[in-house]
């Protein structure tokens, strides 16, 4: 089984992508650290205990991280997500799993120190952990299998989520962005281009019906699905972090070539772009594999089905 660290700012699509991770059962989950991003590191921490209590796997190790971005100041999410970053849904219950102690980025860089080109990191959030993380231990740059990040937005300029050009997890933390796309890492983006088109709307999740799911998939999700109406004339929502995970699951979902891409931190009207050079006009080889396309509806079943298990 792959071993991966799940790095979330849970969030109701990282919920998801966390419910996915452990259903699949394909997955050795080393630990899953907590950054700052759609809400507040200690909402984040704990929207995490929670979805672990609800998937009883009290077992998976979470590990608190970044408080704030690498440089800039913190924004958030309440307007996606609701008030505590899952929607509401599990206000009702209480917390009773134990954190771990240790700090979010020197768990990374033991484990990818313990089991060197093994530990592929799986990040939702922003990259604010490894940025930290490659900070202090450069080392590790060469003993990371593989970084599979949801973030960014580079064939379709104008349609970002946070600025007309910029997508949420990267626009939450530039400046770590930047650091981490130009370590040599062997790094796939799986960014808005292929995640807008993964939609999730009440005909799926009524398919839960019956699993100890439903309730929680329902509930948490609505907020989110109006904000996708408000937006998009359609109650539905998009399934960004879970793709991230499918694609670790089965990479026949995405398509992807590898292309440079450097991010944009100096401009007010695109910080956090994310500006892929498909033509090779700076003369810079690739640092990643972007997305091109995506097999939403194959995937979308995938998820679904996965959760019902
Ligand atoms: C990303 O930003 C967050 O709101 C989601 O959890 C996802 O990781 C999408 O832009
Ligand atoms: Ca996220």
């Amino acid at each position: 089984m792959e071993k991966i660290i799940l790095d979330v700012d849970t969030g109701i699509d990282d919920a998801l992508a966390i419910l996915y991770a452990i259903e699949s059962k394909r997955l050795d989950i080393l630990g899953i650290t907590t950054v700052n991003g759609n809400v507040p590191l200690d909402f984040v921490t704990k929207n995490t205990l929670k979805i672990l209590q609800l998937a009883d796997r009290r077992d998976i190790k979470v590990y608190p991280g970044a408080k704030e971005p690498y440089l800039r100041e913190a924004e958030h999410e309440y307007h996606v997500h609701g008030t505590d970053g899952i929607g509401n849904a599990l206000d009702d219950m209480e917390v009773t799993m134990k954190l771990e102690t240790s700090f979010a980025p020197d768990f990374i860089i033991e484990s990818v120190k313990k089991y060197p080109g093994k530990v592929t990191l799986v990040m939702v959030g922003p990259l604010t952990n490894l940025a930290f993380a490659l900070k202090k231990a450069p080392e590790i740059k060469d003993k990371i299998k593989r970084l599979v990040l949801m973030g960014g937005i580079v064939s379709k300029a104008g349609y970002g989520n946070k600025l007309p050009t910029s997508e949420f997890n990267i626009f939450a933390d530039a400046e770590a962005a930047k650091v981490v796309f130009h370590k040599g890492l062997d790094i796939t983006m799986v960014s808005l281009d292929v995640t807008h088109q993964t939609k999730l709307d009440m005909s799926h999740i009524n398919q839960l019906k019956g699993t100890k799911y439903f309730d929680y998939v329902k509930n948490s999700t609505e907020v989110y699905r109006l904000y996708g109406e408000k937006l998009y004339g359609k109650n539905e929502c998009s399934l960004h972090d879970p793709l991230t995970i499918g694609y670790v699951l089965d990479e026949t979902f995405l398509e992807t070539v590898p292309v440079y891409v450097d991010v944009e931190t100096q401009s007010p009207l695109s910080y956090g772009q994310t500006i892929a050079d498909f033509r090779g006009q700076l003369g810079k080889s690739p640092n990643m594999k972007v997305c091109v396309g995506v097999d939403a509806n194959r995937f979308v079943d995938d998820f679904i089905n996965t959760l019902k298990r």
